[in-house]
């Protein structure tokens, strides 16, 4: 980035350089920030946050599932994210909110107090690789999702993106774009970072909530394909379905479909053909061009 946007924190607009926590605060130091994720689209010079309120609805879920309470509600957050699009300009891009607690930890565990939120903008760039579509390979990770017990993955939580971390590296390190993972029951779960989908004999299958995050373009995608006439089954697949799969693709907010070309030594039609009218009909909807999924998109500026 070049000239670095304004970043709101706390309720004012604060140079980027100045949005800082102490390394020993409670988010840092303990990894209990919380996060959310939405891509800002643009049509006639205007500026739409793609289901901005089903990421802030997520967010507040997210602090209630962990026992926190934001210092803003959800309204509030709104009205901020809009008024930064609005001040750095951004048109095609990621809004990033992040709440934590700012204050030092180090001896007590538990804070009462509500959560600070930060909210940025980061334009679209070659490096952020928003909507890019190239074909990828991946592999299954050598590690697996966190239990549900352990954590609630249904938390979009900074620490359980250690898993993430983990997973991606592996991947990336045996030469695979991506890994995806297996639960701790032995079915298949999701990416890092992302919902993974597969294509049997014409039918979409993509594993059920409960043990992964609720992909807010997962539901559009589930939504969309259903509108159009395409059979989903949100199930249980087992490592032998990803094997049999006749196609493959992964989602999350930044890239809407990504087609997988070749999973472990196996090559893919990438796209196939049900991939295919998927990434036809998301191209559409994110254009803005089709009216049933209008109140998707929230106008920011
Ligand atoms: C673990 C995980 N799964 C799935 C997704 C996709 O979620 P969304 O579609 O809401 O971006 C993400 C990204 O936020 C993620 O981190």
């Amino acid at each position: 980035m070049n000239s670095k946007p304004v970043v709101w924190m706390n309720d004012e607009f604060i140079p980027w350089e100045n949005a800082q926590v102490p390394i020993l605060s409670h988010g840092l130091s303990r990894g209990s920030a919380i996060f959310e994720v939405f891509g800002t689209h643009t049509r006639d010079g205007q500026t739409f946050g793609f289901r901005m309120d089903a990421h802030l609805r997520r967010l507040e879920r997210t602090a209630d599932l962990l026992g926190m309470e934001l210092k803003f509600s959800s309204e509030e957050i709104a009205a901020a994210v809009a008024g930064l699009v609005d001040r750095n300009k951004c048109g095609r891009g990621i809004v990033k909110i992040v709440a934590f607690w700012g204050e030092e930890a180090v001896i007590n565990l538990i804070l009462e107090s509500k959560l600070d939120v930060a909210v940025f903008t980061i334009p679209a760039s070659e490096e952020l690789g928003l909507d890019k579509d190239a074909a990828i390979s991946a592999c299954f990770s050598q590690w697996r999702k966190l239990h549900p017990e352990t954590v609630p993955v249904q938390a979009k939580a900074c620490a359980n993106y250690l898993n993430s971390y983990l997973i991606k590296k592996d991947a990336i390190t045996r030469g695979y774009d991506l890994g995806l993972t297996l639960g701790t029951d032995g079915f298949l779960a999701e990416g890092a970072i992302e919902s993974v989908f597969m294509v049997k004999d014409g039918i979409l299958k993509t594993p059920p909530l409960g043990r992964i995050l609720a992909s807010i373009t997962r539901d559009s995608i589930v939504r969309v394909a259903q509108d159009n006439g395409l059979i989903v089954r949100e199930i249980p697949l087992q490592k032998q379905d990803v094997y049999e799969a006749d196609e493959m693709f992964t989602c999350h907010t930044g890239i809407k479909v990504l087609p997988i070309r070749q999973f472990e030594d196996r090559d893919l039609k990438a796209p196939g053909p049900v991939t295919e009218k998927i990434c036809r009909l998301m191209e559409n909807v994110m254009a803005l061009g089709d009216p049933r999924y209008a109140d998707w998109f929230q106008k920011l500026s």
